[in-house]
C-alpha cells in the first residue's frame, strides 16, 4: 500500500543525514567545539521538549510560537513542545541552576519548526550557538559576534555579510514602536485583518516578505534614529569593537529579527552564494530581558544560533570543507585467515590509526577491492610468506608501491605517514 510507503520514510521536511555528509558534520561541530572552548565557552544541554510556557516567551506574536510550534500534551496532560530554538531553555536551564556569571555556553541541538520545507528551510534543522549571560558589556556583543565569524572563516567561508543592528533600551523601543505603529496605520487599507498583528506587536511586521508591503515596510522609520543616548552609544562600541577585531559589517536599520526577546545589538551573517530568502546561516543578539521573564535575577545575555544544514549548503555553494575521501589510514587484507589481523587491527586502533577491514573470509580481490573503496591511504597485507620472517606487505594504494615493514613497527609506520592522525599522547609526554 502506497501510504505504508508513505510511513516508513523520513517526516516531510526531515531528512537523514549519512556518510559522507554526516562526516563533514563531525568535522563541523569539532572546529565549532575547538572554537567554543577557545573563548571560554563550556557544553550545556538541555531537553529537546519544554513546557510549552518557556517557549511562549520567545513572544506570542511570532511566526515561531503562534505558527510553528510543534506542541502537545503528554500522557499527564502537561502541555508541552518541541524545542523550536536554543536560546528559551537554555534561559530557562540557567534560572533554575543560577550557575555563577558570566554563564558562557554552548550547543548544539535539533529544533523543530512546523514551515513550508524547501531547500535550507527544514522543520527539524540543527544549531550551533552560544548564549553568554550575566553582562551587559558592549565588548560581549564583539566576543560573540567574533565567535562565529572566525567559525566561518574555518570553515573556508568567503561569501559571507554581516548585517548589524541595535534594538535599544526599553525607552528606545517603546518610542520607536509608537511611531511604527502610527506608520501601519497611515496603511491601513493596505493591511487589512493584519492591523492587528501590527497592533499586537508592530515590529512583526518589518519581518514580512509580502511583495505588495516591501515599499510600505521600505519607507518605515527606522529604530537606529530613535535610540536613547546610552542605547546609540553602546551600540558604537560594538560597532568600534568589532572594527578593532577586523570584522567587517553592515548597519541593516530594518534587521529586527524575528523573535520578540532581542534588546540592543542584533546581528545576521548571510551566505551570499545561497538563494536570498534561505541565506541566513546564522543571528543573534542581545535579549536582556529574558532571564527576568522567567523568574531570573535581571540578568543581561547576549547569543546566537547558527544553522547546520545552511552552514553546509553555504560551504557546497561555495566549494568549502569538502566530504574527506576516506575515512580510515589503513585497510588490513588478511591472507592468513588465522585470527592475526584481528589482533594487528586491535594494535593498529589502539595506536591512534584508523583502521578497517572486510568480514567473512572474502576473496584476497575483493579484500582489495574493498580496501581501494575504503579511500584508505594503505593497504596493509598479512600473507604467509612475509609472515613468517615477522613482516607484513604495506601497499600504498594511490602508487601501487609495495614495502615491507616488521610485524611490530607497522604502526609507529603508519602514524609517521598519516600526520593528521598521530599517535595519542603519552601519558607524561607534554601535552600539545
Ligand atoms: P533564528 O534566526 O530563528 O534564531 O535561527 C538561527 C539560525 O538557524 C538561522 O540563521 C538559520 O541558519 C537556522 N534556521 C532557522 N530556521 C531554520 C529552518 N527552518 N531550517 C533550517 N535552518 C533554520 C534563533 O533561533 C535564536 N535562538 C538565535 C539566538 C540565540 N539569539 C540569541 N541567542
Amino acid at each position: 500500500m502506497s501510504a505504508d510507503r508513505d510511513v516508513f520514510r523520513a517526516p516531510k521536511g526531515t531528512r537523514d543525514v549519512l556518510a559522507p555528509e554526516s562526516d563533514r558534520w563531525v568535522e563541523l561541530v569539532a572546529r565549532f567545539a575547538d572554537r567554543a572552548r577557545r573563548f571560554g565557552y563550556g557544553l550545556v544541554v538541555t531537553p529537546i521538549f519544554e513546557h510549552y510556557e518557556v517557549f511562549a516567551r520567545i513572544g506570542e506574536t511570532t511566526d515561531v510560537v503562534s505558527k510553528e510550534m510543534y506542541d502537545f500534551f503528554d500522557k499527564g496532560e502537561r502541555h508541552l513542545a518541541l524545542r523550536p530554538e536554543g536560546t528559551a531553555g537554555t534561559v530557562r536551564a540557567f534560572v533554575e541552576h543560577r550557575p555563577p556569571t558570566p554563564w558562557k555556553v554552548w550547543y548544539l541541538a535539533p529544533n523543530f519548526r512546523y514551515e513550508r520545507p524547501q531547500e535550507g528551510r527544514y522543520r527539524q534543522h540543527f544549531q550551533l550557538g552560544v548564549e553568554a549571560l550575566g553582562s551587559d558589556d558592549p565588548q560581549l556583543d564583539v566576543e560573540v559576534i567574533e565567535l562565529l565569524a572566525g567559525f566561518y572563516r574555518d570553515l573556508g567561508l568567503r561569501q559571507v555579510r554581516l548585517l548589524v543592528n541595535s534594538m535599544g533600551d526599553a525607552e528606545s523601543r517603546a518610542r520607536y514602536r509608537a511611531v511604527l505603529l502610527a506608520h501601519w496605520h497611515a496603511h491601513a487599507d493596505l493591511l487589512g485583518d493584519d492591523l492587528a498583528r501590527a497592533e499586537a506587536n508592530p515590529l512583526r511586521i518589518l519581518d514580512s516578505k509580502r511583495p505588495d508591503w516591501l515599499d510600505m515596510i521600505e519607507r518605515a522609520p527606522q529604530i537606529v534614529e530613535y535610540l536613547t543616548d546610552a542605547s546609540a552609544a553602546a551600540f558604537g562600541q560594538v560597532q568600534a569593537g568589532l572594527r578593532d577585531v577586523g570584522i567587517d559589517f553592515e548597519i541593516a536599520p530594518r534587521l529586527v529579527r524575528g523573535l520578540d526577546y532581542y534588546t540592543g545589538t542584533v546581528f545576521e551573517f548571510q551566505g551570499l552564494a545561497l538563494a536570498g530568502s534561505q541565506n541566513a546561516i546564522g543571528g543573534g543578539g542581545r535579549l536582556d530581558g529574558l532571564v527576568a521573564e522567567m523568574g531570573g535575577p535581571p540578568t543581561p545575555a547576549i547569543g546566537f544560533g547558527c544553522g547546520v544544514e545552511r552552514v553546509l549548503l553555504a560551504c557546497d555553494a561555495e566549494g568549502a570543507l569538502p566530504a574527506p575521501t576516506g575515512r580510515v589510514d589503513a585497510f588490513v587484507v588478511d591472507a592468513l585467515a588465522t585470527g592475526d589481523a584481528l589482533v594487528l587491527l586491535h594494535e593498529l586502533r589502539e595506536a591512534g590509526i584508523a583502521a578497517d577491514r572486510a568480514y567473512g573470509g572474502r576473496s584476497l580481490k575483493k579484500q582489495w577491492g574493498a580496501a581501494d573503496k575504503s579511500g584508505a591511504r594503505f593497504g596493509v597485507m598479512l600473507a604467509p610468506r612475509e609472515f613468517e620472517t615477522g613482516h607484513v606487505v604495506v601497499k600504498d594504494l594511490a602508487t601501487g608501491e609495495q614495502t615491507e615493514v616488521r610485524r611490530e613497527s607497522v604502526a609507529a609506520w603508519l602514524a609517521t605517514r598519516t600526520p593528521e592522525r598521530t599517535l595519542p599522547d603519552q601519558p607524561g609526554a607534554p601535552s600539545r
